[in-house]
């Protein structure tokens, strides 16, 4: 390996230390108990991601946005989702939703409880 190359790859590794260090700080964070399912519910509404989840993480329609609960990600997956979308969802940086805004939206999807299952609704049974 040339000198250039290497340094290419020193690089590529410390950005992944970088983000991987983001992620368990910002984990380290949502678990620390300070995150407000009440702020995270405003959030997720002011940041728009009822528009494409649905105002209650159930999916939005006609394939908008996937179902985000229930089924939430662990905190880092969904950090790593909303900072570096891996398709065509838009990129939400710092600058526009904070960590600790991040880890507010996260407790608001956390606290929503999952609805009866269809076998237990009982106007559909006929
Ligand atoms: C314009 C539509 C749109 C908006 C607004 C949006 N999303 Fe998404 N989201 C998507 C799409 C489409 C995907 C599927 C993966 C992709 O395209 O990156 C996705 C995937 C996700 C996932 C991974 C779940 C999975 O099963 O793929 C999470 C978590 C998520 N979004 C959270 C959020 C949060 C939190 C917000 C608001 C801060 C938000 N999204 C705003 C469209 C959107």
């Amino acid at each position: 390996m040339n000198g250039a190359k290497f340094r290419v790859l020193l690089l590529a590794i410390s950005c992944n230390v970088v983000t991987w260090l983001t992620l368990a700080a910002a984990n380290a964070f949502a678990q620390s108990g300070t995150a407000s399912a009440e702020r995270g519910a405003k959030l997720y509404l002011e940041k728009m991601c009822y528009t494409c989840h649905g105002y209650a993480g159930q999916g939005g329609e006609r394939g908008s946005g996937p179902t985000l609960t229930p089924g939430l990600w662990p905190y880092p997956a969904f950090a790593q989702q909303v900072r570096h979308p891996r398709q065509d969802m838009p990129r939400y940086g710092s600058r526009f939703v904070s960590e600790d805004e991040l880890a507010d939206i996260y407790a608001y999807l956390a606290s929503i409880k999952p609805g009866p299952a269809a076998k237990d609704i009982v106007p559909l049974h006929d």
